[in-house]
């Protein structure tokens, strides 16, 4: 066993296409660099501990609300062939913030499981990955499409449509993407089930609602896979347009909140090309399409001066 390692993940951007994926459609999604999990391991005396921002102690020990990072540490050491607590130290640090659509919980387990496979000096597979970051996410999340563990354990833009196989997407752009925290916790689960309550309700006849939720999923994703071209053509400004298209369906389906909303408009009158939430939404972040870097950095300052808790901006040109 080594005596120290590290494992890390990068967070994660959904581009176009979260909840219509929950539905079979494709969603777009990229590794996001500016955000990152690191997590050390190293030898320790006695008992296997933990230490994060949220919790230092015994692992076994651990509340029930950090269920899915304990369970990301236990499966790790079970495929791992680890049967006892073995005397280690786990510690955990992020600047991904948690729970604001940036893919933050995926992202721990992806980084512990690299970090503990790394100390046992045993290499992880893809597969196995998938299955310990999965299954955490499902703790996390009730039923989660799978979007966020493909992109950041696979740390490659993708092209995801859940149960089939994974597109890696080149993308290549000439612009930068702005991403920006409402700095109010996004509602992830809360959305997802407020989207089949509607679908329930059309399905049993629809009682008053003015517009087809599973009309607007369908819509959703041809939008993604209309973005997908968009991108495959370097075309930036079609992108900013079906950004802006798929932000009104999310709207519709009751996944936005005000301080999205705000943000999504001051993106636009500060010049973004296209404007919408990211992730989960009720909250969390959204994301703005700029042309260049002196755009991107106005579009940010709007966005700071109208409540952004924090932003980020990512070239979306290859490196
Ligand atoms: O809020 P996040 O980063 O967990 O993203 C959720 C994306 C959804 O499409 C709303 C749900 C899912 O499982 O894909």
């Amino acid at each position: 066993m080594a005596k120290t390692a590290q494992g890390r993940a990068s967070g994660k951007i959904i581009l176009m296409g979260e909840h219509s994926v929950v539905y079979g459609k494709p969603a777009i999604a990229l590794p996001f660099e500016a955000v990152e999990v690191l997590t050390t391991v190293t030898e320790g005396e006695g008992d296997l501990t933990v230490n994060c921002a949220f919790y230092d102690g015994l692992v076994h020990e651990m509340p029930k609300v950090y269920e899915s990072l304990k369970h990301a540490i236990r499966f790790s050491l079970y495929r791992l062939g680890v049967s006892q607590n073995p005397a280690i130290k786990i510690e955990i640090t992020s600047t991904i913030p948690a729970e604001r659509g940036m893919g933050s919980s995926a992202a721990v387990a992806v980084s512990v499981a690299r970090a503990l496979f790394a100390s046992y000096e045993k290499e992880l597979t893809e597969s196995e990955l998938w299955d310990i970051a999965q299954s955490s996410e499902k703790i996390a999340h009730g039923n989660p499409s799978g979007v966020d563990v493909t992109t950041i354990s696979r740390e490659q833009s993708v092209y995801f449509v859940k149960g089939q196989p994974i597109e890696i997407l080149d993308v290549d752009l000439p612009g930068y993407l702005v991403v920006a925290d409402t700095g109010h916790i996004g509602h992830t689960l809360e959305a997802v089930q407020h989207v089949a309550d509607w679908i329930d309700i059309e399905n049993q006849g629809g009682a008053d609602l003015y517009f087809s939720p599973q009309g607007h999923i369908e819509i959703l994703g041809e939008l993604v896979a209309a973005s997908k071209e968009a991108l495959l053509d370097r075309d930036i400004n079609r992108l900013g347009k079906l950004m802006n298209r798929a932000q009104g369906y999310l709207y519709d389906l009751g996944v936005s909140d005000a301080s999205l909303e705000h943000l999504v408009q001051t993106a636009r009158e500060a010049g973004a090309l296209g404007a919408k939430l990211t992730g989960g939404g009720r909250g969390g972040c959204m994301i703005a399409l700029a042309s260049s870097a002196d755009q991107a950095h106005s579009i940010a300052q709007a966005l700071e001066q109208e409540g952004a808790s924090q932003t980020w901006i990512q070239s979306l040109a290859k490196v």
